[in-house]
């Protein structure tokens, strides 16, 4: 059955949302997922290596290799996160502490070996900073054309109200992924690698809500999964934030799962990594003439048939 597959590596920070991206990846029929690698982001990397651990054993699935990454991004200090996941890390679910041990593998190692030993077939679903991915391409260059696709939540490129109003760095018009470890993102984007940006236009876009209906179906739900989810909703709900917040990074993994999910458009992206008001903005050339030719061209995600992902998503978690 693995032969039909496809093979990921999720790197994350995990992160309520990142923590279901994790039950989603690991309960979805389609994915194997080959490692989890962890880097500094949402919280310090023994936090979110933790934190995945946690997750694997709240899924029972201790078989999947957990890297420890990248603790701090390639050239900055962490900058202070404007949104919380708790005291846990969770949206204070307060998980049981984990009986796995980390792998010995750092993340970089992590995702050099998998990669070069599936050469072609390894996806890269990148739902924190882009330090651990960004390493491994500096220690191991030749890596670079053996990556079938990096499928990531990164960045923000003004199609819509949503990115603007819902931007989640610490400048106005940024995301928080591309704002923590800008350098990083951008050795990524110029790496020439498949790379499909899926930004705040679409990742938080109003649509990705949980009804009324789905809060209920969680409620009823004795998945443990289930219950982490319902409980991070009431988190942010709390702080008065929307449920979106909780499912973000899932998207790269519905995408990864059925990419006709969402529709992409190639544009060339420059990445700010200068201080100051646009640090970390994800700058599209959308010009017609004059275009900055040596600027990478990524695949920026335009829309989303966000009800097709909640269903998929709902189906993963109670399943
Ligand atoms: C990203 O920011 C983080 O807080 C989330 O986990 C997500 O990866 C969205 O900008
Ligand atoms: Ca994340």
């Amino acid at each position: 059955e693995r032969i039909h597959m496809k093979k990921i590596i999720l790197d994350c920070d995990p992160g309520m949302d990142d923590s279901m991206a994790i039950v989603m990846a690991v309960k979805s029929k389609e994915l194997d997922v080959k490692a989890i690698t962890t880097v500094n982001g949402n919280y310090p990397v023994d936090i979110t290596a933790v934190n995945a651990l946690k997750v694997l054993e709240m899924l029972g699935r201790t078989d999947i290799p957990v890297a420890k990454g990248m603790p701090e991004p390639m050239f900055r200090e962490t900058p202070k996160d404007p949104f919380t996941h708790g005291k846990d890390g969770q949206a204070e679910n307060f998980l049981p502490d984990p009986k796995t041990p980390l792998s010995e593998k750092h993340a970089i190692d992590m995702i050099i070996d998998v990669v070069k030993e599936n050469p072609g077939e390894i996806y890269i679903l990148s739902t924190g900073p882009m330090s651990n991915i960004a390493m491994a391409m500096k220690k191991a260059p030749e890596i670079k054309p053996m990556i079938a696709g990096i499928y990531a939540i990164s960045g923000m490129f003004g199609l819509n109200k949503y990115a603007f109003a819902n931007a989640t760095g610490d400048t106005p018009q940024s995301e928080w992924n591309v704002y923590v470890d800008p350098e990083a993102a951008a050795i990524v984007y110029n790496s020439g690698v498949n790379l499909v940006a899926i930004g705040l236009d679409v990742a938080t876009h109003f649509d990705v809500n949980l009804t009324e209906n789905d809060i209920a179906a969680l409620d009823k739900s004795d998945k443990i999964e289930a219950g982490f989810l319902r409980q991070a909703i009431r988190f942010v709900n709390g702080r008065g934030f929307e449920a979106y917040c909780t499912v973000i990074d899932c998207m790269a993994v519905a995408y990864s799962i059925d990419e006709s999910l969402i529709e992409t458009f190639e544009g060339r992206v420059g990445i700010e990594t200068k201080d100051g008001l646009t640090l970390g903005n994800t700058v599209v050339d959308y010009r017609h003439h004059h275009v900055w030719e040596d600027l990478p061209k990524v695949k920026i995600a335009r829309n989303a048939d966000h009800q097709r992902f909640l269903n998929m998503l709902m189906e993963l978690v109670l399943a």
